[in-house]
């Protein structure tokens, strides 16, 4: 099938790169025109794992090309996926005109029948509007359909869930749209779960504002723990194994980050105001979030005792391992709120580095996890990455100049690290 994406991030790139390795030709459209030069040039816009062998192998298979023209894609192709970002704007609503920008452009260039797709995440009734965009742009009796089908991979081990999902959604509106989807899906082996637009879409909002709220929800039970002496990880554990709940999404941490869940949850509430219902469990999941960044700190300030003049050592910056992915990462709130109480910071992170320069300002940035332990008074980890579970900590402890780690992502075995000899303070144990 040709299939044209629109807006080659981490979404659109995974989805353009899976589409043409199950055999499709793939045209993956992007406005930055730098990006679309590199994409040519085989250079990656981001790290993925395996994402740069797959775009690599099928570029020379002739399967996927790059353009930063919407007519180009267009022209060649049936399927056309919207990939755009839908970021937050101030108040969080989601800012859709990215989205409505890119719709009407199609609708420009088209001049016969077309499937256009949602990819990107957007709030309930985006399809409808995405429809009358179209409407009011597209040459007369061009024919077309609008579908949702959102996405729901994790950056980190993108192209295996896209290639291995739990379910697809797709919200269609006729036959023909979900003939065309599940043909393009039809490699997959997975459930197709087919619904109406408003469905689809509602699906990936409450998807990730129930993700959310686990992680809410278990960031509060480790503030009981902490308060009780009872150990988060048992409790977590003890709860999970019930099929009711499961065992996914219960790790305490410093809170959620990243480009999805925060953004999602403030639409999400924002959609629900707009339609009159006061959505305060998400309210209240926000708010959890917030507070455990600052417990984080308020840890590292009691640890320390004064935190000013002292050396930091970050270990993790991007907001979740595996990716390079730094936003809305909660190292960006934590690392300057040390700073502003006067802490010098020295971050290392294996392949947010680059990224992190740009958001992260004042910093020494460390080329190794052990010249971020060098001299520091104190060793914060908020990423888990592998890279941290198997450091030498003998030789950490021998580096740092008082042997402290705080660590927001419960890496280590609190009992192990006291034979060590570590102050080690960790989330709810
Ligand atoms: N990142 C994730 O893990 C993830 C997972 C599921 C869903 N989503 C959703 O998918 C959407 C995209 O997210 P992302 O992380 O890929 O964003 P991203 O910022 O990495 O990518 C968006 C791309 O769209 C391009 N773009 C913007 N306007 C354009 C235009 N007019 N024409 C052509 N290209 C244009 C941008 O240049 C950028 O490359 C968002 O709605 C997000 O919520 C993201």
């Amino acid at each position: 099938m040709n299939v044209c994406i629109i807006g080659a991030g981490y979404v659109g790139l995974v989805t353009g790169a899976c589409f043409a390795d199950l055999g499709n030709n793939v045209t993956c459209v992007d406005n930055d025109k730098k990006k679309i030069d590199a994409l040519k040039k085989l250079k990656m816009p981001f790290f993925e794992e395996g994402l740069e062998d797959m775009v690599k192998r099928n570029v020379k298979a002739g399967r996927l090309s790059f353009t930063d023209s919407i007519k180009e894609g267009v022209k060649k192709s049936l399927v056309i996926f919207i990939c755009v970002g839908t970021p937050p704007k101030q108040g969080g609503e989601a800012d859709l005109s990215y989205v409505e920008k890119v719709a009407t452009e199609i609708a420009r260039n088209m001049s016969s029948y077309r499937l256009i797709v949602e990819k990107s995440t957007v709030p309930v009734e985006t399809g409808k509007w995405v429809r009358e965009t179209i409407k009011l742009n597209v040459r007369k009796k061009v024919k077309f359909d609008v579908a949702s089908n959102p996405e729901f991979l994790r950056e980190g081990t993108a192209i295996e869930d896209f290639l291995n999902p739990d379910r697809i959604v797709i919200g269609v509106g006729s036959k023909k749209a979900e003939k065309i989807l599940k043909e393009l899906y039809r490699e997959i082996d997975t459930e197709i779960v087919v619904t109406d637009i408003n469905s689809a879409e509602l699906i990936k909002h409450a998807s990730n504002s129930f993700l959310a709220t686990k992680i809410s929800f278990i960031n509060s039970i480790s503030n009981i723990c902490e308060r009780t002496g009872a150990d988060i990880t048992k409790v977590a554990h003890g709860m999970g194994l019930d099929s009711r709940i499961g065992e996914s999404f219960l790790k305490s941490g410093v809170g959620y980050g990243g480009f999805c869940f925060p953004k999602d949850v403030d639409a999400f509430v924002h959609i629900s105001g707009k339609l009159g219902y006061d959505f305060g469990i998400l309210k209240a999941v926000r708010k959890v979030n917030e507070e455990q960044k600052a417990l984080f700190v308020r840890k590292v300030e009691d640890a320390l005792w004064i935190v000013k003049g002292k050396t930091i050592g970050v270990l993790g910056l991007s907001f979740k391992p595996n990716t390079d992915d730094m936003r809305s990462a909660p190292s960006i709130d934590i690392i300057n709120s040390l700073k502003e109480n006067g802490a010098r910071i020295k971050a290392y992170d294996p392949h947010a580095m680059k990224k992190a320069h740009s958001v992260i300002k004042g910093v020494t940035f460390c080329r190794t996890a052990y010249d971020a332990a060098r001299n520091s008074d104190a060793l914060v980890i908020l990423t888990e990455w592998h890279e941290f579970e198997v450091l030498d900590l003998v030789r950490v402890k021998k580096l740092m100049k008082n042997a402290l780690i705080i660590d927001g992502r419960n890496v280590f075995d609190p009992v192990r690290m006291k034979k060590l000899g570590f102050k080690y303070i960790s989330i709810g144990r």
